[in-house]
């Protein structure tokens, strides 16, 4: 099978290590991909959002099998592209159809979903222009602290939490009157905020059943203690120490099983994976929020503890039996921390010399997520560089090991925090 990955990140890097120890997989290509990615497949110069670009090369490399990392192309519409194509559509597109991506792309689609299937979410209520005085009121009445987020993609900035009443009504306006996030904050949801600990699951769906894949916890903020501003991510851990088999059996009875059935009772196509954003109140799960794609860097410990083939997942996918099939974890625990450049997730420099960067043993793996090869050596390309993941027996161990790699490897400004998994030592 040929296969096209979409994306360079660190998620990206795990996906092409893990689809390349398959032995259906005969040539993986990962566009455009980073310093890592080579190793497990070949590089194409391809943007993720270029459709035309991405069929040409599709039909010359004979490409089976498409899989888009990142939300990107799934929000713009790749699914469709090649379900409409007729030189495509034998080629499975792992995610979901344009209608489906919307479970991301729009929070307020996302919201009124949740609220049809009956799964446990926030209170919120939805503003744009045309009923924005109704926004003012509700707002100024709404006990605090306050979630406004914007309804479309804002590269993760969309979120804010304010802690007045005044802030939130000057992000409000900012966000419908000064379009502070573009197209994407013309509508605002407006949500009561949630006390708990975060977690997110992972199912890959056929459009009729699912699995779930291993869950995991990441860490957004830059700084330790959860402190300062969102990342795209700073390190992760699997599986999540509370979410037990009684949690877990809540999380399918009332998030994951209501999804898969609702998006097939509405006719929405959905074959792809699914990422639950949840928080833990009380001993139950609510939605915070949805994806349409893997985590990053969530991906970067389960992927290494998913003993299944992942191909194989795909192919039971493709013919709607994924419940013929059982995941089996690696009973060890991963975790993953993430080394950044200096400044990220403002400014920071690109193009320092990384050194020391160990092979990869049973135990861990050094992937890429924003490198680039320069003749033979490896660069910086981006605020997050190097997820380390490691694998041991508890995760104070798999920790310890990942802290200690972490400390071995150089570039210059680089940065980590030393308290992944803090609440659980
Ligand atoms: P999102 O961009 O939807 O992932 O939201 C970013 C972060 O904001 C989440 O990971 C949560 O930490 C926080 N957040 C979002 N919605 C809520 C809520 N209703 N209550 C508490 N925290 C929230
Ligand atoms: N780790 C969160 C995300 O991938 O959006």
């Amino acid at each position: 099978m040929n296969i096209l990955l979409l994306g360079s990140g660190g998620r990206e890097h795990a996906l092409a290590w893990k689809m390349a120890q398959s032995p259906s997989c005969s040539k993986l290509f990962i566009a455009p991909g980073n310093a890592g990615t080579p190793a497990y497949g070949e590089n194409v110069n391809l943007s993720v959002s270029d459709f035309e670009g991405i069929k040409a090369f599709c039909i010359s490399n004979k490409i089976d099998l498409l899989l888009p990392g990142s939300e990107e192309p799934l929000v713009k519409g790749v699914f469709d592209f090649f379900a409409n194509d007729p030189a495509l559509q034998h080629i499975p597109v792992i995610g979901p159809s344009q209608s489906g991506a919307r479970l991301e792309g729009s929070k307020a689609f996302a919201k009124e979903f949740m609220l049809r299937h009956n799964i446990p979410t926030a209170a919120y209520r939805e503003f744009s222009d045309a009923n924005f005085e109704e926004g003012l009121a509700y707002i100024s009445a709404h006990a605090l602290p306050i979630v406004l987020k914007a309804d479309g993609l804002a590269l993760g900035k969309g979120v804010v939490i304010a802690a007045t009443h005044e802030e939130a009504l000057t992000e409000y306006r900012e966000m419908i009157k000064s379009a502070k996030f573009g197209e994407a904050s013309r509508k605002v949801v407006v949500e009561q905020f949630l006390t708990g600990i975060e977690m997110s699951a992972f199912a890959l769906s056929d459009g009729k059943n699912y699995v779930l894949l291993p869950s995991a916890k990441d860490y957004k903020r830059i700084g330790e203690g959860d402190t300062g501003l969102n990342t795209g991510g700073m390190g992760a851990i699997s599986p999540v120490p509370f979410a037990d088999a009684a949690f877990m059996a809540k999380v399918e009875e009332q998030v994951v099983r209501p999804t898969v059935k609702g998006l097939a009772a509405e006719g929405i196509v959905y074959h792809g994976f699914i990422f639950f954003g949840l928080i833990m109140v009380g001993n139950d799960p609510f939605v915070i929020e949805y994806n349409c794609r893997m985590g990053d860097p969530e991906t970067e410990v389960v992927m290494p503890r998913l003993q299944n083939d992942l191909l194989e997942l795909f192919a039971a996918m493709k013919g709607q039996q994924l419940d013929q099939i059982t995941v089996t974890e690696d009973p060890r625990a991963a975790s993953t921390i993430m080394l950044v450049s200096g400044g990220y997730p403002e400014a920071y420099e690109k193009g320092k010399e990384i050194t020391g960067i160990p092979a990869p043993t049973a135990d861990q793996i050094v992937f890429h997520a924003g490198t680039k090869a320069d003749g033979g050596k490896v660069l910086t390309n981006g605020g997050r560089v190097l997820a380390i993941t490691s694998l041991a027996s508890d995760l104070q161990q798999a920790l310890a090991h990942s802290k200690a790699t972490a400390d071995s490897i150089s570039f210059g400004g680089k940065y980590y925090r030393r308290d992944i998994g803090y609440e659980f030592s």
